[in-house]
């Protein structure tokens, strides 16, 4: 099982780059903060949750070694344009299987004083890779990178749960059940569940449920309303581009290795299929403003860092999820310096193809986040970003 006790503190990392020492361990879960104490309730749940699906199955060597890792990456992201113009597939097939699995989350919703008519609208979030749920509920800074506690102090209520194979959910193999049919039966499944009121705390049966992502999560949340429009009253996609992107060089940024490689010990049960950054240049590379960043925030993400399953990055390489009927209201927020959305400059970027992706969504916004990496919680002015995307909701009666 995953503990705490077996990350190596960060403080001591940063010291050894001389960067910030001052920082202090993170405090463990539940996860809640003084500062979110006093505006809101949060409970932690562990909630078990099965699925059936027709999954992919590797036909590849699992790899054995970072050799093997930087085949995979090249194989993924080798231009296909010319002869051989068969796209990279390392599966063999698919099969029916169901998968048994306890989800971590928490859900907080705000105190009375707090309340203000949104309290019933749940905003559902689902991180991207890299993260567990602490993407969105940091126990460092909050004031400055809480999205949680920024949505609980405008009233919202916040579900936020990490996907299969990261945090306090369970270990599956980084081969098989990490793949993205299984996290999307996984949201889907949390979704009714949260629909019906249940893991609510005592807030009842909401309202509202807005979809919130980041990045992969983006993409699962995307094809969730591709699939069932009728799941979500209104979606955020962070962290995600529809137009000129630049997944390889966000791919190979990111200096991937095999996670027990990189901090043998720190991952217990993931096996070689589960990927990390090889240091700390990667998740600058990967999720942040290389000119402009916050140590803290970065040796924070590099100590709560969750490693990858390679077969997740399939999804991205693979191109856009497909037009939806989905009719609710619609904001894609992403950062003006994301590497692999907008190749770094998301400026004109982000309207189009979305806009007709989502045709028959009203309202629908796009906002570029000012100087905002990939990873845009904790980058600088998050708190900048959460307020367009409350005040998103507001205005879109949510
Ligand atoms: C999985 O189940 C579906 C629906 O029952 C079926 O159509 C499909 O052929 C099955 N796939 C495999 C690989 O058995
Ligand atoms: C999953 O759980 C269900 C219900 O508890 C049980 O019937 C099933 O046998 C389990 N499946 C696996 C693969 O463990
Ligand atoms: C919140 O308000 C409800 C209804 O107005 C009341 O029943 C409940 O006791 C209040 N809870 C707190 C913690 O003040
Ligand atoms: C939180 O981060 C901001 C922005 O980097 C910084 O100005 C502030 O001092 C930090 N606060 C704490 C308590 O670390
Ligand atoms: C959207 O609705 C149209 C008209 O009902 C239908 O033909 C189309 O298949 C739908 N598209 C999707 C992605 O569900
Ligand atoms: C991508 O963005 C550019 C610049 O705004 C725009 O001209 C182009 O039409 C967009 N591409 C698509 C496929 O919408
Ligand atoms: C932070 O972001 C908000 C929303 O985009 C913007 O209005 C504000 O000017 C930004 N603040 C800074 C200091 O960049």
């Amino acid at each position: 099982m995953f503990s705490l006790n077996a990350y190596r503190p960060w403080h001591l990392l940063s010291a050894a780059l001389l960067l910030s020492p001052t920082l202090s361990a993170p405090s463990a879960y539940p996860l809640s903060s003084a500062s979110m104490e006093r505006m809101g309730d949060c409970i932690d749940y562990q909630i078990p949750v099965t699925t059936r699906t027709e999954a992919q199955v590797w036909g590849l060597p699992k790899f054995s070694s970072n050799f093997d890792v930087s085949a995979f990456i090249l194989s993924l992201i080798r231009r296909t344009t010319v002869p051989p113009t068969i796209p990279f597939n390392p599966f063999k097939g698919t099969r029916n299987v169901t998968g048994n699995y306890t989800i971590g989350a928490t859900f907080c919703s705000p105190k009375n004083a707090s309340k203000g008519g949104h309290e019933k609208t749940v905003l559902l979030a689902t991180h991207g890779l890299g993260y567990d749920r602490r993407y969105w509920i940091p126990t460092f800074n909050t004031s400055e990178y809480s999205f949680a506690e920024y949505a609980v102090s405008k009233g919202y209520s916040v579900f936020m749960y990490d996907r299969v194979g990261t945090g306090k959910s369970s270990r599956v193999s980084g081969y098989t059940e990490s793949q993205s049919s299984n996290h999307l039966a996984i949201l889907a499944s949390l979704t009714k569940s949260v629909r019906s009121g249940q893991y609510t705390g005592n807030l009842g049966q909401p309202s509202k449920v807005v979809h919130v992502g980041h990045s992969f999560g983006s993409i699962l949340t995307h094809t969730l309303v591709e699939q069932d429009p009728t799941l979500s009253d209104g979606i955020i996609l962070t962290g995600t581009g529809y137009n000129e992107t630049a997944f390889p060089s966000f791919f190979e940024g990111a200096r991937l290795n095999i996670a027990n490689t990189v901090s043998p010990g720190k991952y217990r049960g993931l096996d070689s299929g589960y990927l990390a950054f090889a240091d700390i240049y990667g998740n600058v590379a990967t999720f942040f403003n290389p000119a402009d960043f916050d140590p803290e925030a970065l040796w924070y993400t590099q100590h709560i860092a969750q490693p990858l399953a390679a077969i997740e990055l399939l999804p991205a390489a693979s191109g856009n999820p497909g037009a939806t009927n989905f009719t609710g209201p619609v904001m894609i927020l992403t950062g003006e310096i994301d590497l692999g959305n907008c190749a770094g400059n998301c400026n004109g970027l982000l309207e189009h193809p979305a806009r007709e992706i989502f045709r028959k969504a009203e309202p629908f916004k796009t906002a570029v986040h000012p100087r905002a990496g990939h990873g845009i919680n904790f980058n600088p002015n998050a708190t900048g970003a959460f307020g367009v995307m409350t005040d998103f909701l507001a205005e879109s009666g949510l």
